[in-house]
């Protein structure tokens, strides 16, 4: 029993040090369904390995943060241009990454926004 316990703490931690080491940023990790009031298209799909290694849902892999991965379909946003929205332009992103702002995956906020 204790070494039993002991063995999973030990799993435990290598599972975390391995979260830290590639930089798994834990704020961006999909929120349940029915706490989302804006939910990403891919996402929605269940299309994980657009930008996870895998197509696996429950065990995605890593993922890049670049915004590469965004442009392949949101590409208007790859210059310096303004990027011209409903009603207003899209604020200016300067050197804040997609992500700083945006979840890739659901949101309790509209246009999957990590703050309002
Ligand atoms: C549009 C791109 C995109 C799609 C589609 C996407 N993800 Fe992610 N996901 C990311 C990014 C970027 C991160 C942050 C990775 C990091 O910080 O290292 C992330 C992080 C996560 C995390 C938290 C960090 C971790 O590795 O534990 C989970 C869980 C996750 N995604 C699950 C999913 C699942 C399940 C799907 C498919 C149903 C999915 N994602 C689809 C881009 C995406
Ligand atoms: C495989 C294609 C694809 C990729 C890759 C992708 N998106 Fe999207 N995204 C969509 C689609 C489809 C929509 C919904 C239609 C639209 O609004 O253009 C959308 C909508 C959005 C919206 C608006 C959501 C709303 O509620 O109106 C945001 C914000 C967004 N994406 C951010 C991102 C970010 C950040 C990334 C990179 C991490 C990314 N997208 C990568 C396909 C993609
Ligand atoms: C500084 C924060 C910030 C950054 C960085 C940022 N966005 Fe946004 N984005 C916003 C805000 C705020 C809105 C919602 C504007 C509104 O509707 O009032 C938005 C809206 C959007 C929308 C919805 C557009 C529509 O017509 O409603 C898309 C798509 C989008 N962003 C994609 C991106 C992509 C791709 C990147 C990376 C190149 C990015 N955003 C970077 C703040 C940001």
């Amino acid at each position: 029993m204790r070494i039993g316990n002991a063995a999973l703490l030990v799993v435990g931690v290598l599972l975390c040090a391995a979260g830290v080491a590639r930089g798994a940023d834990r704020r961006l990790a999909p929120i349940p369904r029915d706490q989302a009031v804006s939910s990403h298209g891919p996402f929605e799909m269940g299309a994980c390995d657009t930008c996870h290694a895998r197509n696996d849902p429950r065990n995605p892999g890593p993922a890049s943060v670049t915004n590469d991965a965004c442009f392949e379909c949101h590409d208007e946003f790859r210059g310096s241009a303004p990027v011209k929205m409903e009603r207003a332009l899209h604020p200016r992103a300067g050197a804040t990454n997609c992500v700083g702002c945006h979840t890739p995956h659901n949101s309790r906020n509209r246009k999957l926004l990590l703050r309002t």
